[in-house]
């Protein structure tokens, strides 16, 4: 293992929460139901696929000029959110788990979907971690395909098969398989039932051990 690359939302913050209530109240105002299993089907899709997700759950056909509202109010209200982040908000184990690959020469990249994760690594102050940032700004498809994983080992300079990917979500977790990477989920085994490795959060996971499994 050289490297190890992390998705964001879901595995280094709990986001998720203001994802789900920015677009849940996007489509109550849509006229359509968004349940805890639909905010689980836009994990790791992008906010363009998953405001698709949203509008052919209600069957609605939406004019680009109306997309781009839509999206953007979405978007506010997720940021107005974002901004009462503060540094504690990193998930449990998720800042020494970063120290502790940093201080034993792994090299660390973001691959994450999100438009505003420069944003949201500043707010936690976890950036200064990272040797490379790969987020929805820089890639064009989004996961399962494995271009953002791609982006980041080659901004590391490593092979696939040289790093670790640490992913939340089953799309994640393909977008990683698929581009030959080592992939542990984050979350529950039944729903990442594609990952190498799954643990309930990176509270169970240290250097050594990734050591061991490469
Ligand atoms: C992913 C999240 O990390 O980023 C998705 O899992 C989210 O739920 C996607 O839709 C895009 O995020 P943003 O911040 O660009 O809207
Ligand atoms: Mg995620």
């Amino acid at each position: 293992m050289r490297a190890c690359i992390f998705d964001l939302d879901g595995v280094l913050v709990d986001t998720a929460k203001y994802h789900f209530i920015a677009w849940r109240n996007l489509a109550s105002k849509l006229g359509v139901e968004f349940s805890e299993h639909d905010n689980e089907q836009l994990k790791g899709l992008s906010r363009d696929a998953s405001l698709d997700y949203i509008l052919n759950k209600g069957n609605i056909v939406a004019t680009d000029v109306q997309r781009e509202q839509w999206k953007e109010e979405k978007n506010n209200e997720y940021l107005a959110l974002v901004l009462q982040m503060n540094e504690n908000e990193t998930l449990p184990n998720a800042k020494e788990l970063l120290k502790e690959l940093k201080s034993n020469n792994v090299k660390i990249a973001l691959g994450s979907a999100s438009k505003n994760a420069e944003l949201i690594l500043d707010r936690v102050n976890i950036k200064h971690y990272f040797d490379a940032i790969i987020d929805g700004t820089k890639t064009s498809r989004s996961k399962p395909d494995p271009e953002v994983f791609l982006l980041g080992a080659k901004a590391l300079n490593c092979e696939p098969h040289e790093c670790i990917v640490f992913e939340d979500a089953l799309n994640g977790v393909k977008a990683a398989k698929s581009g030959g990477f080592y992939a542990i989920g984050i979350g529950e085994p039944e729903v990442l039932f594609e990952a190498d490795k799954v643990y309930a959060s990176l509270a169970s996971v240290n250097f050594k051990m990734l050591e061991l499994l490469s």
